[in-house]
């Protein structure tokens, strides 16, 4: 194969990535519920691992532990003011997980909501966009939720609809880079637009995203942009872009009293862990020599401008999901594609001509037979990792359908496995 990563690259990509052929049991599988918690960079692990024993003292003190504490929290948020392309590394905050961030922002909020407020989201997120705003409208703190549709052929967002859901008093709108369950990318620019136009607050929740693509926080014109560590690679925990000109407007709980606006105990409360911030620091040098040739892939080189090389290697991992989208879709000259198999009703973009308005996240039923039963199949039968449900996402309610299939193909995926896992879909078909 050639493109964006060849068959040498690939398998340097795939060494990189302990459990990429085989489980902790030993056994061989191929790894798609990358939707869920994407596989773990050995660098990442080890560099957690090595923080977590040589600087686990706290921070503020003159002791090399305590200074080596410090500094390695503080490379961590450089690597994400990268990854993001944010300016500086006070714009880079970090949380539990992403459910957890966008309560704070929420919960900071409430000096600009009242009870004429509205928040605009839509029928495209993930549970946890949304569920601060439920909370507030259930404490009277704003009025309502508003919720963009979707079309259902697509998936995709109506932005006309969500533009005539914004007014005068949308204080946030709240809203997904990447469906977490159809794949679908949004088109962040055009709602960063309405938003500016109309003064409201824009959150991207770009967790479903931030493994699949370049995330421009300058770009989007975003004020906060949030993503989990685990679904790129890394531990659990998350990181959050908060812009410069909310500053102001933020008022976060925070315990520490000496706490301002710009300083990352204002948002954060207690004690960081190291562990996370070293391991995202690897995930993201990791990106950016991505973008190098694979001599200088094998070496482990560190590049010289991060930050551009960090962009180059996300769009070649764009390139190479195009690929990938469009095996799953249309099949290979040896497998048929989801597309064509019978019995699958497929959700979400399906022509191929349209893969850049989407990522590598393919959700789906059989007519003939229940996900429970598939998902068994996919496990028992063929060792792949398909999984239902309903992955917490409003999209279901807007189907009315409790429960999909889901498959999230990442960069370390080969065309191979593609073809695996559509030639286990179409025997699933036939049963
Ligand atoms: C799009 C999206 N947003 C938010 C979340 C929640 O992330 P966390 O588990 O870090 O709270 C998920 C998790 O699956 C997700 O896919």
């Amino acid at each position: 194969m050639t493109g964006p990563f060849d068959d040498s690259y690939m398998k340097e990509i795939r060494k990189k990535f302990p459990r990429i052929e085989r489980d902790f049991k030993g056994r061989r599988r191929i790894f798609v519920d990358n939707g869920a918690g994407s596989l773990v960079l050995e660098e990442a692990a080890r560099s957690e691992m090595r923080s977590r024993i040589d600087q686990s003292s706290n921070t503020d003190a003159l002791y090399s532990e305590s200074k080596a504490n410090e500094m390695v929290i503080s490379e961590g948020r450089k690597a994400v003011a990268d990854l993001l392309n944010a300016p500086d590394e006070k714009n880079i905050y970090q949380g539990e997980s992403a459910s957890d961030l966008f309560f704070k922002v929420s919960y900071s909020l409430r000096g600009i909501m009242d009870r004429d407020s509205n928040v605009v989201s839509t029928y495209s997120e993930h549970f946890a966009n949304v569920s601060p705003y439920l909370e507030m409208k259930r404490n009277n703190s704003i009025s309502e939720l508003r919720l963009a549709n979707i079309d259902r052929r697509d998936g995709s967002i109506d932005i006309n609809h969500l533009g005539s859901l914004v007014n005068g008093r949308t204080k946030m709108i709240a809203v997904t880079a990447e469906s977490n369950l159809l794949g679908n990318k949004t088109k962040l620019e055009e709602i960063s637009r309405i938003a500016r136009e109309n003064d409201s607050l824009l959150m991207v929740d770009g967790v479903h995203f931030a493994p699949q693509g370049y995330s421009d926080v300058r770009k989007i014109g975003c004020d906060f942009f949030v993503f989990s560590s685990y679904k790129i690679f890394g531990p659990r925990g998350s990181f959050m872009y908060m812009a410069d000109s909310v500053l102001d407007v933020v008022k976060p709980y925070h315990v520490d009293r000496e706490a301002n606006p710009g300083t990352s105990s204002y948002l954060e409360i207690g004690t960081r862990d190291q562990g996370i911030f070293a391991a995202i620091t690897s995930v993201v040098n990791y990106i950016s020599r991505l973008s190098g040739s694979l001599k200088e892939f094998r070496s482990g080189h560190q590049v010289k401008n991060r930050r551009i090389a960090v962009r180059k290697g996300m769009e070649r991992v764009e390139r190479y999901h195009d690929e990938l989208c469009r095996a799953v879709l249309d099949g290979t000259p040896k497998t048929e594609g989801l597309n064509s198999i019978k019995n699958v009703v497929l959700y979400g973009i399906p022509e191929s001509s349209r893969s850049g308005e989407r990522g590598t996240t393919f959700s789906f039923n059989f007519k003939n037979v229940s996900d429970r039963k598939a998902e068994e199949v996919y496990w028992k039968k063929f060792g792949i990792t398909v999984v239902g449900g309903s992955h917490w996402n409003l999209a279901h309610d807007y189907y009315e359908n409790p429960s999909m299939l889901r498959a999230t193909f990442l960069h370390y995926n080969t065309i191979s496995e593609v073809e695996k896992f559509l030639s286990a879909t179409r025997w699933i078909s036939s049963l």
